[in-house]
């Protein structure tokens, strides 16, 4: 679908991306990884055009229609909005869109709340609802899961394999943590400045620049089991 080949970027003669070279494929997950400052963010916004390389091409195959949730979302609107209001604010889409995408990421019961008053977890799923609104070819997510206790991201992560799987879309998603990644993706990139290693998470998580900068990971699998709720509470 995008193809980035040598791409760049420079800032106050600062490289800040270096020569970075990968290829967007249909119906496929990849996972960039790398740690803060690592120039993540910023090639995001390079391949959603949000911001011009300094060098390279990036090539775009086809037309594609995108479904970005950013890492960083400024509410500090001065009127309050609802959710549904929220995600009707860009495109003025039909309610029973609206409607059909909150069920989907299961937040249809904060419809009428304010954005302001959503937990950090709960705003990254309207994020998420508001960014399959139009249907999506590609799904980009930047940190999708921060604020996330480690339940919810591993939840998050298997809505969007259902998602992708639903849509047939593909999904570029930045991530810290490999191992919740490992079983929803198909290919993961690492990034520090430049591409240090890519390939299935199995290989790159047995790869020595990935181990340099993340240490030796242990794949773990995880179990899922039942809290039983009936604790004795003695207030
Ligand atoms: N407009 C800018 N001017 C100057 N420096 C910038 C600018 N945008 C990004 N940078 C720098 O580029 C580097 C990469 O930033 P970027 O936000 O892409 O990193 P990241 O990998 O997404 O990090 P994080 O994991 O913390 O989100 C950082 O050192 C940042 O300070
Ligand atoms: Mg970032």
């Amino acid at each position: 679908m995008i193809i980035l080949k040598n791409v760049y970027f420079c800032q106050n003669e600062k490289k800040i991306l270096k020569n970075i070279s990968l290829r967007i494929k249909k119906n496929k997950i990849i996972t960039l990884i790398g740690p803060n400052g690592a120039g993540k963010s910023t090639l995001i916004r390079i391949i959603l055009k949000l911001q011009k390389q300094s060098f390279g091409k990036v090539i775009y195959l086809r037309k594609n229609k995108i479904g970005y949730v950013p890492q960083k979302i400024y509410l500090n609107t001065p009127f309050p909005i609802t959710v549904y209001k929220f995600m009707k604010i860009l495109n003025n889409y039909k309610k029973n869109i609206i409607i059909k995408n909150l069920k989907k990421v299961g937040v249809i019961k904060l419809k009428t709340r304010n954005l302001n008053s959503l937990s950090g977890g709960e705003i990254q799923k309207v994020l998420l609802a508001r960014a399959l609104l139009n249907n999506p070819d590609l799904l980009v997510l930047d940190e999708p899961t921060q604020g996330m206790d480690i339940l919810g991201q591993l939840k998050l992560y298997q809505l969007i394999h259902k998602i992708k799987n639903s849509l047939k879309c593909s999904v570029l998603i930045v991530s810290h943590d490999l191992n919740l990644v490992m079983n929803q993706t198909d290919k993961v990139i690492c990034l520090n400045k430049h591409i240090c290693c890519k390939g299935t998470p199995k290989l790159v998580s047995k790869n020595k620049n990935f181990i340099k900068i993340f240490g030796l990971i242990k794949i773990r699998k995880f179990a899922f089991y039942n809290h039983n709720h009936n604790h004795k509470h003695n207030f």
